[in-house]
């Protein structure tokens, strides 16, 4: 089909090998790739013996660094940013992996120690960078810092991707259910840019609860943008788009649609809302990734409709992202 064609053909292409010194910034646009472009490689020759380095002014450079690439505010408590993909980092959408900084240095020692914390990674597998989706906690240790991040910024990226919130932990189903609240959209903007997704699922119903509407839009832009993108239509396919029926939520402001899914699910708003029987075992499949509280209230609400809770090892109907804590 057109999208595996697409993928077959997507070519790579490689920056000339070129010369770094050691302790310099590795440029954020050494690897250029085509959309689509599922291999990835990097050619770097360093130099250390001939060139000299006056070692007063080289920092050591942090490990796994990453270079930041574009940063944007939703609002005052959300933000999305973009990374330079390792080579060697291979995930499956709707996976996570720790990201984080350099912490302060101890007043004792002098040593610095990495912060990190586990982040969805909100871009699909075949994306030439790595999407993170986060929350600003002012007095959080790491979002009170990753806030001020700037293109040009190095994070620290550990390329061990993990996660259940993948298409092998489910059994084969008709209508794939993404429920998410806050952040927990993340994952779900990477699995809704796999074409996997569409392959599998004659129905795709992305539910997300914020508390207000601003905290609605990463996700709104996000579906808006890939139904009307030339380019996704061909990777994806229009028709496959189509399946996308996107059912946002409000808790305390006041928009087109109030109250929390769960709530909605058990009084039958939903189904009554989307025109749908109701959820069973036999056609509906879940992902859920939110609060912990969030989780265990949709574990019981999907329970309650027979379906059972499903892992990589034992594909089932729903799963829950278990690292998730935004
Ligand atoms: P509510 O405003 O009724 O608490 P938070 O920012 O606290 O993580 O919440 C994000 C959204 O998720 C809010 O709309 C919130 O609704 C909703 N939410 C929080 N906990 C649950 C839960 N246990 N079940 C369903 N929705 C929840």
């Amino acid at each position: 089909m057109a999208v595996s064609r697409k993928l077959a053909a997507a070519q790579l292409s490689v920056a000339p090998a070129r010369l770094i010194q050691r302790g310099q910034r590795l440029p954020s646009s050494t690897c250029s790739f085509k959309k689509g472009t599922q291999a990835q490689a990097c050619v770097f020759i360093i130099m250390t013996e001939l060139t000299p380095v006056n070692q007063t002014t080289v920092h050591p450079a942090l490990p796994d660094a990453q270079t930041v690439t574009s940063v944007k505010h939703w609002t005052d408590k959300l933000f999305s940013f973009r990374v330079t993909r390792p080579a060697s980092l291979r995930f499956r959408s709707g996976e996570f992996v720790m990201i984080g900084l350099m912490g302060a240095p101890d007043p004792k020692t002098g040593k610095q120690k990495p912060l990190m914390r586990a982040y969805s990674i909100a871009s699909p597998a075949w994306d030439d960078e790595l999407e993170f989706y986060s929350i600003k906690v002012q007095d959080g240790p790491l979002t009170s810092r990753l806030q001020h991040i700037q293109p040009g910024d190095q994070i620290i990226l550990r390329p061990k991707p993990v996660g259940t919130l993948v298409h092998d932990a489910l059994l084969p189903g008709k209508r794939l259910w993404f429920f998410a609240t806050g952040t927990g959209f993340a994952p779900f903007a990477s699995l809704l840019r796999e074409p996997e997704t569409y392959e599998k699922f004659d129905e795709i119903i992305m539910t997300h609860t914020c508390r207000d509407v601003a905290e609605l839009e990463y996700g709104r832009t996000l579906i808006e943008d890939l139904k009307s993108d030339e380019m996704m239509q061909e990777l994806i396919g229009a028709d496959h788009l189509a399946k996308i029926r996107y059912y946002p939520t409000t808790t305390r402001e006041q928009s087109g649609r109030m109250g929390r899914i769960t709530t909605l699910l058990q009084d039958g708003t939903v189904f009554a809302d989307l025109g749908i029987d109701t959820i069973n075992k036999d056609t509906d499949r879940g992902m859920v990734c939110g609060s912990l509280d969030f989780n265990k209230d949709m574990m019981r609400t999907l329970e309650g409709f027979g379906l059972q809770e499903g892992a990589n090892s034992d594909p089932q109907h729903f799963v829950v992202e278990k690292a998730f804590v935004g």
